[in-house]
């Protein structure tokens, strides 16, 4: 059962999308319109859009929108059902029982309860008599009792079964505990804890809540397998999405964030003062992550290994937090160390002085890119110049390039005027480069990396007047008898506008006027974000109806063309079936 529209409609009242994106956003008035720096893709230029009058936002940079809920939704990372909740309890509105399927809500509650229980247990463990193996080998690395108990961190015991006793014990499901991931099932058909002999790492949101657990095996034990086990992806968590240690680092990042590699590394910094510090969980750093930093700080510091994959990991790192408006510095731990190591021989006053010894992206790219090369030889020299106007010309700021310009032209010897021209050379060859892409952007919007549309780049012209034609319907709901009438969903030719426009009509049909809203509970994010783009675009603002009848127009004739075009694959009655096809429309007048 769905939430009943008076519900949602009061919630919505009650929460106007102003006062709800303001308190995440910086928003400026343009016009009618709000704008600011979208929280969803990170850039520095505001292109994220708030359309007051209507209650919905549209960002024009990563084609995400919606209404209230679905910012909610995207921005506390939670489900349509979940924000609508969240939205209720801050106007002080309960949603009716039985009002909603919340069967998704109540397994991620589940889950939630499953992982808390578990991160107890595994604490209790570590802090008992038997648990002193594992308590041993975290004060050996220099763990006081005060951090283990801040992290939260346990253990889990030499046992298949100790964690799933425990949990039946409390009243849990076998299917819950599988969906939370903290058990496993044989090919036998038995179950088993995923955890054994490992020292347990729980991952905490920034809601603080246990959403998952990293655990570690015991040096010198063979058997144990990986190194680290990781959750992995369940209903309230997606790795990609989360850093180990935010918790914690959200309230000291004002400044700045560290990014190191591994949880240890994270726990050691904490435990010496550096409580910015967050590290992925195993994986490498995704946009996502990025974005998460890029809503908490202002700077972002990079610190990983000095060998040939830290260095991969720092390239990858800064092609992603390009688009974020993060500053990037990095800083190399010498002595092929990883951060825990370091600080631990060295201490906390020279880890703060390899700190402070950051250098910008910039920098840290022009002293890689000269590692294997021979600046002795002219070759060499044309090499590594060639590759240092590349790394200037990606910088934005023209006073950090012409620092740059003038401090390797004169460190190299040549002319400061023909390696400005260079920089300038590449910089106008990537602009153009990245317009084009711009451009294609916006005319084939893309969510998560796929078009919503593909057929759009096969049948331009009729996908642009699809879209106009569920536009103007949007906003001049009394059109849809005329509209209807002329042109069916099977009419569109492109598959998705069909699908999209086939639900716009169903409550216009029954003679509903829906709110924009109406949508967002029965489309996915992207097909939501995109109806909300037709709902804010100017298309069919003037002339509305001539607009209108035009689009349909070309919509049919472009049917007509493709079939044509396919004649020549025709059989003869098929032939026959177009052409009658054409002569009735045209007889119809809608052609
Ligand atoms: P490291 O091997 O550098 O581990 O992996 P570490 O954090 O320094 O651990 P210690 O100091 O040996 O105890 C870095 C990170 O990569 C992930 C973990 O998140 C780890 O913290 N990782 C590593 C895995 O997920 N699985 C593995 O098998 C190894
Ligand atoms: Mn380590």
């Amino acid at each position: 059962m769905p939430i009943p529209e008076e519900v949602i409609n009061e919630i919505k009242y009650r929460n106007d999308i102003e006062t709800t994106i303001s308190s995440y956003v910086s928003l400026k008035r343009r016009g009618k319109t709000l704008v600011g720096l979208c929280p969803f893709h990170g850039e520095k230029t505001p292109s994220f859009t708030v359309y007051p009058e209507n209650g919905s936002f549209y960002c024009f940079g990563c084609g995400v929108g919606g209404d209230v809920f679905t910012f909610t939704k995207l921005i506390e990372n939670l489900d349509y059902i979940e924000a609508v909740k969240l939205l209720a309890d801050r106007s002080g509105i309960t949603i009716p029982e039985n009002g909603y399927d919340d069967s998704m809500s109540k397994l991620k509650n589940n889950i939630y309860e499953i992982n808390r229980e578990t991160a107890k247990f595994f604490h209790d463990y570590l802090m008992s008599p038997d648990g002193k193996w594992a308590l041993d080998y975290l004060t050996q690395r220099g763990l006081s009792v005060k951090t283990i108990k801040h992290f939260g961190l346990g253990a889990a015991p030499d046992s298949w079964t100790a964690l799933l006793d425990h949990l039946k014990s409390k009243g849990y499901s076998i299917s819950d505990m599988l969906a939370a991931n903290v058990i496993g099932k044989s090919q036998r058909g038995t179950y088993y804890d995923r955890f054994r002999k490992r020292v347990m790492f729980p991952v905490i949101n920034v809601r603080g809540k246990v959403i998952a657990f990293s655990g570690r095996a015991m040096p010198g034990d063979d058997k144990a397998g990986a190194k680290y086990v990781n959750t992995a992806d369940t209903p309230v968590y997606k790795k990609s999405e989360n850093l180990f240690g935010m918790n914690f680092a959200k309230s000291f990042c004002d400044e700045q964030i560290i990014l190191v590699e591994g949880n240890m590394d994270v726990i050691s910094l904490h435990q010496a003062g550096f409580r910015n510090t967050v590290a992925a969980l195993g994986t490498s750093f995704t946009n996502e992550q990025a974005n998460l930093i890029s809503r908490y700080t202002k700077e972002i510091i990079l610190m990983l290994d000095a060998d040939a994959a830290g260095q991969k990991a720092v390239k990858r790192a800064s092609e992603i937090l390009k688009n974020t408006g993060l500053e990037v510095r990095v800083v190399v731990v010498p002595e092929g160390k990883d951060p825990d190591e370091y600080i631990k021989k060295n201490g906390k006053e020279r880890f703060e002085a390899l700190l402070s010894g950051a250098v910008s992206e910039i920098e840290y790219k022009l002293l890689t890119a000269v590692k294997d090369i021979d600046t002795n030889s002219d070759d060499g020299k044309v090499q590594y110049l060639s590759r240092a106007a590349e790394i200037i010309a990606e910088n934005g700021d023209i006073i950090t390039r012409d620092l740059y310009i003038g401090r390797i032209s004169e460190k190299y010897g040549i002319s400061r005027t023909a390696f400005s021209a260079k920089v300038d050379e590449i910089r106008k060859k990537n602009y153009r480069a990245s317009r084009k892409k711009e451009i294609s952007n916006i005319i084939h919007p893309k969510l998560s990396g796929k078009e919503l549309n593909p057929e759009k780049r096969k049948y331009p012209t009729a996908a642009i007047a699809e879209e106009t034609v569920i536009s103007v319907l949007l906003l001049h709901p009394d059109f849809f008898d005329s509209v209807y009438e002329k042109l069916k969903p099977e009419d569109m030719i492109t598959a998705f506008n069909s699908r999209i426009y086939s639900i716009v009509c169903e409550p216009l049909s029954e003679g509903k006027t829906p709110d924009i809203s109406y949508f967002g509970e029965r489309l996915s994010t992207e097909e939501f974000s995109f109806l909300t783009s037709l709902y804010n675009s100017e298309k069919g603002r003037k002339n509305s109806l001539t607009v209108l009848n035009d689009s349909i127009k070309v919509i049919l004739d472009e049917k007509i063309r493709i079939k044509m075009l396919d004649a020549e694959n025709l059989s003869d009655d098929n032939w026959a079936e177009c052409m009658q096809n054409l002569i009735e429309n045209k007889k119809k007048g809608k052609v």
